[in-house]
């Protein structure tokens, strides 16, 4: 065995949590020569929940997952681990929108940002718990001043990626693996902007493939940003499958060099590209190395159409900085 990934999953005796430790405890992650050990932080109320958790894991027998550990303390949560995925936080109900949360679970990341000291020099981190990108932002400041780097952190994104290419592979016809270079600009919110204008089917525009343009930039776009709250209305509580899942594409793509002129989406720190203001967690389109690096694509066209939506994420996300700001 070539090495052995540590990774802290918080909320871990959660819905998302639930889907996502036999995923990652099974190698589909991280492959099958990658032993997988496990830090499940929940809170003190939950601990019991949790080691049903833990049982449930033990008796999948799974190869190649080391040890677990259950804690309610973020400090031995988060020590010496090269991955951690922040997912737990309350999920916001049915008519709430997702910034609705931020007082409320806003204050979670400023603990484990700073708990994240503990963590492998290596170190990534996904934020999934809501409002993920101004969450993010929060535990990336308190991790910063801790020494990690801000480019470690990132907001999951990848949920409404896999939203959008499954909306358009199912308006072409085509299955989902034909449909590339899907960006989602913004926040993770009824703002986001699923960028259909830069994204392919079999490698061509997709609008020439589609061909219904206003269909494009109505209902497609309605949909990828209303999806959540469709899921809530339908199933009575927040998506947790499809959303481990995004979490698990999101780790995969990070660990492998992206090929070809491909990219996926996630919120990351912004540097100033495409005159998003620097220091926001928004999502842009992005290559990996494959070595825990990554780059924002620069370079995409945008429209006038595409500049109003970005404009109108980005003030969101100008807006929830601001109702934090105490907690920065
Ligand atoms: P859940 O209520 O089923 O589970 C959340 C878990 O987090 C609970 O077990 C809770 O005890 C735990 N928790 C709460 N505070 C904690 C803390 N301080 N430390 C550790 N654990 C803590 O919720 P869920 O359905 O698993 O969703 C979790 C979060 O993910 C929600 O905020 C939800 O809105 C969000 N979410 C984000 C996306 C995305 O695309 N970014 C997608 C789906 C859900
Ligand atoms: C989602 O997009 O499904 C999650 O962020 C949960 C929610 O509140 O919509």
């Amino acid at each position: 065995m070539a090495r052995t990934v540590h990774v802290a999953i918080t909320g871990a005796a959660g819905q998302i949590g639930y889907s996502l430790l036999p995923r990652l405890a099974s190698g589909a992650v991280f492959g099958p020569d990658t032993r997988v050990s496990l830090n499940l932080l929940e809170i003190t109320p939950a601990l019991s929940a949790l080691d049903g958790v833990v049982m449930e894991l033990d008796d999948c027998a799974f190869p190649l997952l080391d040890d677990i550990v259950a804690t309610d303390k973020p400090d031995v949560a988060f020590d010496g681990v090269n991955w951690a995925l922040l997912v737990g936080a309350k999920p916001r109900s049915k008519g709430m929108e997702r910034g609705d949360l931020i007082r409320e679970n806003g204050p979670i990341f400023v603990g484990q940002g700073k708990a994240l000291a503990k963590a492998a020099d290596d170190v990534r981190v996904l934020v999934v718990g809501n409002p993920a990108n101004t969450n993010c932002l929060i535990a990336m400041t308190h991790a910063a001043r801790a020494g990690v780097p801000g480019e470690r952190f990132a907001a999951m994104m990848r949920l409404d990626q896999n939203r959008a290419m499954a909306q358009l592979a199912s308006k072409a016809g085509v299955e989902v693996g034909a449909v590339t270079n899907m960006a989602i600009w913004g926040n993770h919110s009824a703002t986001q902007y699923p960028d259909a204008e830069n994204a392919r089917i079999n490698q061509k525009p997709c609008a020439d493939v589609i061909g219904h343009v206003s269909w494009l930039q109505k209902e497609f776009i309605q949909v990828v940003q209303q999806r959540g709250a469709a899921v809530i209305e339908a199933r009575g509580q927040s998506s947790a499958a499809s959303a481990a899942n995004a979490a698990i594409d999101h780790v995969i793509s990070m660990e492998t060099a992206t090929t070809g002129d491909d990219w996926f989406s996630a919120g990351v720190l912004s540097d100033g590209s495409y005159g998003i203001d620097a220091g926001l967690i928004f999502s842009f389109p992005l290559r990996s190395d494959g070595k825990g690096g990554r780059s924002i694509v620069e370079g995409l066209e945008l429209s006038d159409f595409a500049k109003v939506k970005i404009d109108a994420t980005t003030s969101e996300l100008k807006e929830e900085k601001a109702v934090v700001a105490d907690l920065l």
